[in-house]
């Protein structure tokens, strides 16, 4: 059976970076603290629409792959947070790619949305739908950060990771993959006066989070997407060569790991450097890995998440014989005029004036 295969890695961080020490200087916190409760030490803030994010990713992605935006059959974006509700993220990226026709559509899973978006890409090849797909995670949460709610606004940043997924028959590839959700506890992480319920009252858009029922929550549910996920490729733990975890909380991904038995070093951690970056923080992070020598021929690999939703997903996958790119692109996003804790400072001072 046909399942996909990665052939193309990239991604897009915007260049203003803002540190634990920036954003206490506009609330009551501490490098202290958020290092020491969520691993995070600073997090790309995006000047320009997700969409670009996602662009330049997608085509680093495709030049990895060595393809042109033509020659795919399906752009996926994995986001909660695309430029517009209507149209799809996707519907933007195509245009921006300077293509059409090839069909296009936004998965929304909160940090899960990039397993979950590889578990359709998996349906669409297996049933011949879909040969070569662009799957993208990409996400601009800091316009939805309170600066007044220091609990959520230290977490979250900027970025996009796409890979170009194409059909292949052999051992490499996606082994096996799964999903979930527990809709109950959709309340304890959401985004607050954006959609049709807040139509009536409008009301600052933030993302607000009960952090200690999302952690309990996250440990427990990748352990068991992961177990399941390896059980079901007929992997050991200790078959398993690198571990690429989502990246929302440095004390989730160290208790998922231990609960797993995996060796910390076959861990990808980049949270220090982009804080949470939802669905865009696997791509980020395999891309990043790859990038780093850390993917070698045959490695075998377990992608994890967990997020708003709730939702869960792990799947595993084999790398194919190719660990460099076949070309590069050389594009990129403008640079930016302002500092990126006064693009945060502006934008969550207008809701409050
Ligand atoms: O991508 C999936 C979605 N997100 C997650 O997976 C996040 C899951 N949750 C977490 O990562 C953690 O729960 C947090 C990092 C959000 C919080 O860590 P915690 O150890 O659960 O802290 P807490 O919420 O229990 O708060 C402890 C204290 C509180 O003060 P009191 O009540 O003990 O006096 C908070 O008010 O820390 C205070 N606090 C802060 N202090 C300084 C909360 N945020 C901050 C802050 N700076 N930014």
């Amino acid at each position: 059976m046909l399942r996909p295969t990665i052939t193309g890695w990239g991604r897009c961080t915007p260049e203003s970076i803002v540190t634990n020490d920036d954003l206490a200087t506009v609330m009551d916190t501490s490098d202290e603290w958020i290092t020491t409760r969520s691993g995070i030490k600073e997090r790309r803030v995006s000047h320009v629409e997700n969409s670009d994010m996602a662009t330049v990713a997608a085509l680093r992605a495709l030049a990895a792959a060595g393809l042109e935006p033509t020659d795919l059959d399906y752009i996926m974006v994995a986001t909660a947070t695309p430029d517009r509700f209507i149209p799809a993220m996707a519907c933007h990226v195509q245009a921006k790619l300077g293509v059409n026709a090839i069909a296009a559509s936004d998965v929304n899973a909160g940090c899960t949305g990039f397993i979950y978006g590889l578990s359709l890409a998996n349906g669409l090849m297996a049933t011949g739908a879909a040969r070569r797909i662009l799957l993208i995670g990409s996400e601009r949460l800091t316009p939805y950060l309170d600066l007044e709610r220091r609990d959520t606004a230290v977490l979250f940043g900027d970025g996009a990771g796409a890979v170009v997924l194409e059909a292949a028959g052999g051992e490499e590839g996606l082994r096996s993959i799964n999903v979930g959700a527990n809709g109950t506890l959709a309340g304890s992480l959401t985004v607050e006066g954006a959609g049709s319920s807040w139509m009536e009252e409008p009301m600052p858009v933030r993302v607000v989070m009960d952090g200690r029922e999302v952690f309990r929550n996250a440990v427990v549910g990748m352990e068991a997407a992961a177990h399941k996920a390896l059980a079901d490729a007929g992997w050991a733990v200790e078959d398993v060569d690198l571990l690429i975890p989502h990246q929302a909380n440095i004390r989730i991904i160290d208790a998922t790991t231990k609960r797993l038995g995996i060796d910390p070093d076959k861990v990808v951690t980049n949270i220090d450097s982009y804080g949470n970056t939802s669905a865009a923080s696997i791509p980020l992070a395999l891309s990043e890995a790859v990038d780093q020598g850390r993917v070698a021929p045959g490695s075998k690999i377990v992608l994890v998440a967990f997020g708003a939703g709730l939702t869960w997903g792990a799947a595993t996958l084999q790398w194919g014989d190719r660990i460099r790119p076949l070309g590069t692109s050389d594009v990129g996003l403008p640079a930016s005029d302002r500092a990126g804790i006064q693009i945060m400072a502006d934008r969550s001072r207008a809701w409050h004036q």
